[in-house]
């Protein structure tokens, strides 16, 4: 899967030079707290401005200082982005600065330490997320049992639009998300090699909360 021509046509790896410079920077381990919550947040409006390509437009009268013209606005779709605990913030911050108006949702979820599956710990959601766009954001699909549990969680909460989002993704994860969710367009910023045996995506980034919050 690591081979971008050979990934399910629901994933989309955003190619764009800015995105690919920001995050080979993103990645050094020589890159500073600051500095990586500063690169996560541009690289997230990147995100967004490809995630909202096909947003529907119509079409309104305004008056320019010269002239009457029919212009284009957003048709009024409401978007609403789920952050998933704790460093989809950092994902959800950046995307806040392209779509100031979206609702944000906070999920939580734990991995049980026998069962390795993701147990809920924390929902806060909009009460009309069934007539939102849904944005959900976790930087790293790693074994995509999370995000799998996440999207799930929000079909049941009544969300029908859903979109994922992430900066990287290990081949393991995307199989995983993919086969539970082939109704979910995903985006990553570039698809790794691996999942190695503690669960860390490789050559990636290292933890993505402690990187984002400066606890390690
Ligand atoms: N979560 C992270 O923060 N990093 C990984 O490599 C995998 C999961």
């Amino acid at each position: 899967m690591a081979d971008n021509t050979t990934l399910p046509a629901q994933v989309t790896v955003i190619g764009h030079p800015l995105v690919r410079h920001k995050l080979t920077l993103l990645r050094q381990v020589g890159t500073a707290t600051s500095e990586f919550r500063r690169l996560a947040r541009e690289i997230s409006l990147l995100m967004a401005y490809e995630l909202t390509r096909d947003l529907p437009i119509e079409l309104t009268e305004i008056e320019t200082p010269l002239e009457v013209m029919q212009a284009p606005i957003l048709a009024g779709k409401k978007l609403c982005i789920v952050s998933i605990l704790r460093a989809g913030n950092g994902i959800a911050d950046g995307m806040l600065e392209l779509l100031p108006s979206a609702r944000v949702g906070h999920v939580g979820l734990f991995r049980d330490h026998e069962t390795l599956r993701p147990v809920e710990y924390y929902r806060k959601l909009p009460e009309d997320i069934g007539d939102r766009l849904v944005i959900v954001v976790d930087p790293m699909l790693a074994t995509g049992h999370s995000a799998a549990a996440a999207l799930a969680l929000l079909k049941q909460a009544g969300a029908t639009q859903l979109r994922f989002a992430c900066l990287l993704a290990a081949p393991e994860g995307l199989e995983v998300l993919t086969r539970a969710h082939p109704d979910v367009p995903v985006f990553t910023c570039a698809v790794d090699r691996q999942l190695d045996e503690r669960g860390y995506i490789r050559p990636g980034l290292g933890d993505a909360g402690d990187r984002l919050y400066g606890t390690k």
